[in-house]
């Protein structure tokens, strides 16, 4: 079973949207494995989005995420990585399809809502950057049954 890692980032806490967004995977029928509320340290930044150092845009959006509490969390789910990039929508508000987060909640590129893991590879290396194993929670959600 595939897991993914997803941040509403700061905006996202600030605008009151985590309900909102929760309740989108959950109504998909996706399993919440962790969910952590936190501060992102500059150093935890530097690590999550080290494959952006040196592009336009890295400073402005390691400050970003470091602005204010986060809610980072593990889902899981066949398909969750591309399930979840779907409801996610593009990086730009503009280029995002009605129905997806962005295009529905967000306005700006550097105002985006939520972080979404792009790959398998991304995922695995993300959710050991904020989650330790143990806190990864095993349990029977039976609503996969019917889906
Ligand atoms: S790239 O270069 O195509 O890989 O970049 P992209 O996937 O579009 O974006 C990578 C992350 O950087 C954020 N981003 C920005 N932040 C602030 N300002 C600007 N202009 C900007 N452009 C891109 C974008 O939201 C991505 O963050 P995550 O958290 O991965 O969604």
């Amino acid at each position: 079973m595939e897991r993914t890692f997803l941040m509403i980032k700061p905006d996202g806490v600030q605008r009151g949207l985590i309900g909102e967004i929760v309740s989108r995977f959950e109504r998909k029928g996706l399993k919440l494995v962790a969910a952590k509320f936190m501060v992102v340290s500059r150093e935890l930044a530097e690590t999550h989005y080290a494959e952006h150092e040196g592009k336009p845009f890295y400073e402005p959006l390691l400050n970003f995420i470091t602005a204010g509490p986060v809610f980072a969390m593990v889902w899981q789910g066949d398909n969750v990585i591309a399930l979840t990039r779907a409801m996610i929508g593009k990086t730009d508000a503009v280029d995002a399809l009605p129905g997806t987060i962005r295009s529905d909640f967000a306005v700006h590129t550097n105002l985006n809502l939520i972080h979404g893991s792009d790959s398998p590879e991304s995922a695995a290396r993300e959710i050991a950057n904020f989650f330790t194993p143990e806190q990864l929670v095993e349990y029977e959600h039976t609503i996969q049954r019917w889906i």
